[in-house]
């Protein structure tokens, strides 16, 4: 493994993020970086970053900031493994490193943001990301989504980088309308 492309990415990402930019501009600066890393992931990624979980998708720390600013995961969704409903108040770039992610959208009716409950969401739409593909979000408006792989298709495997350790994040119950802060594993 080599380390020198994490460290160089790691490196212009805490630069950006330090910054303090707007998270719009954040992701606008962060996005390019995530595609060259993408093409890159070989080099210091390994076997065990790539390893599934039979139970749900898998999370595997790949970097974090000790500052909390920033934080990066490769992610493993086997066929038929999905995430809540859910938001992460923070800005986040996802770049694909294989197969076919993809990402249904919620939108947020009610107009009480802080609120747990009479939360109204509608559906919105879905993007179908290919290996090489970068996504970004802002967290504000709260960007509500389902990220997963259908039954029917091949494994995805992807990089997501975060402006927080992304230890919990809110998920949602849509047909009850309530949201609640849930703790998030990795390994
Ligand atoms: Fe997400």
């Amino acid at each position: 493994m080599d380390s020198r492309v994490l460290d160089a990415f790691v490196s212009r990402a805490t630069a950006i993020v330090h910054a303090r930019l707007q998270p719009a501009d954040c992701v606008l600066a962060l996005a390019p970086l995530m595609l060259d890393l993408v093409d890159r992931a070989a080099a210091f990624l390994d076997p065990r970053h790539f390893r599934a979980d039979p139970d749900h998708y898998a999370r595997h720390l790949v970097h974090a900031e000790p500052d909390d600013s920033l934080s990066l995961y490769a992610l493993v969704w086997s066929p038929g493994q999905w995430t809540p409903v859910h938001d992460h108040g923070s800005w986040g770039v996802v770049g694909v490193l294989e197969g076919v992610l993809e990402e249904r959208s919620y939108v947020r009716i009610s107009c009480d943001r802080e609120a747990d409950d009479g939360i109204q969401l509608a559906r919105g739409g879905v993007v179908l990301l290919r290996q090489g593909a970068v996504t970004g979000f802002v967290p504000d408006p709260d960007h509500i989504h389902v990220t997963g792989v259908p039954a029917q298709r091949t494994r995805a495997v992807s990089l997501h980088l975060y402006g927080r350790a992304m230890d919990s994040y809110n998920t949602y119950d849509v047909g009850a309308g309530t949201r609640r802060r849930v703790l998030v594993e990795h390994s």
